[in-house]
């Protein structure tokens, strides 16, 4: 197969990682892609919002697959425009992709099909905010309605911060067209975890339970982040915990898709928080594979991913036999200093080929590129991922932390405690 990739963070390098293991796969195109995957994949130089570059890329590889990574080309409709076109697609239409581009329309499925998440008051004016706030205590969480690249979800434990931010959203319009909608919702106490399914539109399939560490500081303290690692499969999340989730909350996901006719092709993410009872709620649904979640399941997945993505996007998924996870992935972020702030750019990285020679470590790239005299230099807030894989957490986890060591550049910073929480 001929398959191109959209997107070029470190989800993207690990599908695209994980295409070049298959042998069903001869070549890979990825548009932008970065540094990392350079040797193992085509890159073009297309924008991964650009649908109209995205389908002229297209018509020009003429790939039998196409895998798109990031949110929002799918919420912006590329699937749908490269389907129309006749090419083989694994994410879903617009419709579908609405329940990551809008909270709204999640939180309203979710009331419609009696899908646990918490109780919520959508908002479009200052006054219903407040009124809104009223009826909560602390701590008080808000979120814009649309794609805000992980900028729109607030959590805040006084008044006067909560009062401000909706100020803030529905007024000063900071967030422009994403935060004019905002949800006000209560806070869900528990332990947070991943559980991505693949849907062929017809039947899905369950893939192994992970989790990330959103704050940017051990200890979960600091502002949120796009994720800065993360590890697969999850051991307090055994098969009664996982039967639960599928009962109550991906079973009816799924059936109201059905029912409410939006065919859904792809991942489909489901963000949860699992409470003292061990009872499941949705916090979001996004429509891709999480990331950094992405770079610790595909890893451990126990079937080839070129086959599974094919499989799903044209409706065999029935042919493949159940997903579970073969050994073990953690995943460390190394970021930038600063990030989820502001932050350098182009600083040289060191390490990488050490870190990538060792035994049992991987590397995704998630901010790099080439600077002219080709070094490869820092990008992005998220800089690289050091995903470390054993026959056991503790093995893996130790296989992570020793490729760290070995990557410098000025301002690094990582979290010491990723899979802290993983023993419960
Ligand atoms: N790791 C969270 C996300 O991908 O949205």
């Amino acid at each position: 197969m001929k398959v191109l990739v959209i997107g070029g963070g470190g989800r993207e390098h690990a599908l695209v990682w994980a295409l070049s293991k298959s042998k069903l796969v001869e070549e890979i195109h990825v548009a932008p892609g970065n540094a990392g995957m350079r040797g193992v994949a085509f890159l073009h130089s297309v924008h991964s919002e650009g649908t109209e570059e995205i389908l002229d890329l297209a018509t020009q590889i003429d790939p039998d697959l196409i895998i798109i990574g990031p949110e929002a080309p799918l919420v912006k409709g590329a699937a749908d425009s490269l389907r129309n076109n006749g090419f083989t697609v694994f994410g879903p239409g617009k419709t579908g992709a609405a329940l990551e581009g809008s909270k709204a329309f999640a939180k309203q499925f979710m009331s419609r099909w009696n899908i646990p998440t918490a109780p919520f008051h959508l908002c479009t004016t200052l006054e219903e905010g407040m009124e809104a706030l009223k009826k909560r205590h602390a701590p008080y969480v808000i979120k814009a309605d649309g794609l805000a690249a992980g900028k729109g979800a607030f959590v805040v434990d006084n008044l006067e911060d909560a009062q401000s931010i909706i100020s803030d959203l529905l007024v000063k319009k900071t967030l422009g067209a994403a935060g004019e909608k905002i949800i006000v919702e209560d806070y869900m106490p528990g332990l947070e975890l991943t559980v991505l399914c693949v849907s062929d539109g017809k039947e899905y399939r369950i893939l192994p339970p992970s989790q990330d560490h959103k704050r940017v500081y051990d200890n979960d303290k600091g502002p949120n982040t796009g994720g800065m690692g993360a590890y697969c499969p999850v051991p307090w999340a055994g098969s009664s915990l996982m039967e639960r989730i599928e009962k109550e909350v991906i079973s009816p996901t799924f059936e109201g898709l059905k029912k409410e006719g939006i065919p859904y092709c792809g991942v489909l993410y489901f963000g949860l928080m699992i409470d003292s009872h061990y009872k499941p709620r949705v916090v979001e649904y996004n429509v891709r594979f999480g990331d950094p979640e992405a770079q610790v399941i595909l890893p451990v997945l126990n079937v080839d991913f070129a086959q599974l993505a094919m499989s799903a996007s044209t409706g065999a998924l029935s042919t493949l036999p159940p997903i579970v996870a073969n050994g073990w992935a953690v995943d460390v972020v190394i970021s930038s200093e600063g990030y989820p702030g502001p932050y350098k750019k182009g600083l040289p990285i060191s390490g990488l080929h050490e870190a990538a020679a060792l035994r049992n470590v991987l590397l995704f790239h998630s901010g790099t590129s080439l600077n002219q005299g080709g070094e490869t230099v820092t990008n992005g807030g998220r800089v690289l991922n050091i995903v470390g894989l054993g026959l056991s957490l503790e093995d893996a986890l130790a296989r992570s932390y020793e490729g760290v060591k070995y990557i410098h550049f000025e301002g690094a910073h990582y979290r010491r405690d990723i899979a802290a929480k993983a023993r419960i």
